[in-house]
């Protein structure tokens, strides 16, 4: 798709229906994203998700899925070596059916040590919510020239390394389209802009039902809408055709 130059649109989901609407409507791919703590869990971070929290809910959405990709989120502290992490990715993959597994951070060792048992795996750099605690606020990062320098650098060593697909998050938009454009994988954004080869968003964002204030990179899909199906679809139609994020969801 990338090299088509077609957009590729994702969305996150946690449980079998929304998986299967998600599915029929189009979307490229889900992730079964750590954000299960924050939006369904109903706690502050995504540190509280274990490997047994992804492994349920990927395997609901894995059952009713007929086509989207799925990506699984390796939670918090499910991989502090590269052995760890491929005892808990392959599980993902057998016990639950996800067909790659996501990780946070310049990682490499761990991404090369995936991809050697077979396992592919998709990068995520810019703000990564399990360093919460020593990152200090959920902010935009990568703002300042050194900080953008050494983002490109990790985001080429962890292609290198061989994932198969990045996501950027919160990152400015200028710097994520010249990611995008240096490397060959995919690269996703969310609140990194439209340049991105694709966009995500966590699914209870978009159809505004998350508690709190909207993050500035989400917008609300349900206005306007008739139903849950055609936020979902609009937000797919908005992404394919680069009308979304626009300028007041990016940085
Ligand atoms: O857990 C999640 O939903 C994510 C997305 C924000 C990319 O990692």
């Amino acid at each position: 798709m990338k090299q088509a130059g077609e957009k590729i649109s994702s969305l996150t989901a946690y449980d079998a229906s929304f998986s299967a609407l998600i599915d029929q409507l189009g979307i490229d791919i889900i992730l079964v994203g750590d954000s299960v703590g924050m939006v369904i869990q109903g706690h502050q971070t995504t540190l509280p998700v274990t490997m047994e929290h992804i492994l349920y809910h990927t395997r609901c959405v894995t059952r009713s899925r007929q086509r989207a990709f799925v990506v699984a989120d390796l939670p918090f502290m499910s991989y502090p070596t590269p052995q760890i992490a491929a005892e808990n990715a392959a599980r993902l993959l057998r016990e639950a059916d996800a067909q790659m597994v996501k990780l946070e951070g310049p990682r490499y060792e761990t991404i090369e040590f995936l991809v050697q048992q077979g396992i592919p795996v998709c990068g995520h750099l810019g703000l990564l919510p399990q360093s919460i605690n020593l990152m200090g606020e959920y902010k935009v990062h990568a703002k300042t020239v050194n900080d953008a320098e050494l983002l490109v650098e990790q985001a080429l060593d962890i292609e290198r390394a061989g994932a198969s697909l990045l996501v950027l998050e919160c990152v400015p938009a200028e710097l994520a389209g010249k990611v995008s454009r240096l490397l060959t994988i995919p690269v996703i954004g969310i609140g990194a802009g439209v340049e991105c080869d694709g966009q995500i968003l966590v699914l209870y964002d978009m159809l505004n039902i998350t508690q709190g204030k909207l993050p500035r990179f989400a917008k609300n899909f349900m206005h306007g809408a008739e139903s849950i199906a055609a936020a979902i679809s609009a937000y797919h139609q908005a992404v394919k055709q680069a009308s979304f994020p626009g300028k007041e969801h990016s940085y």
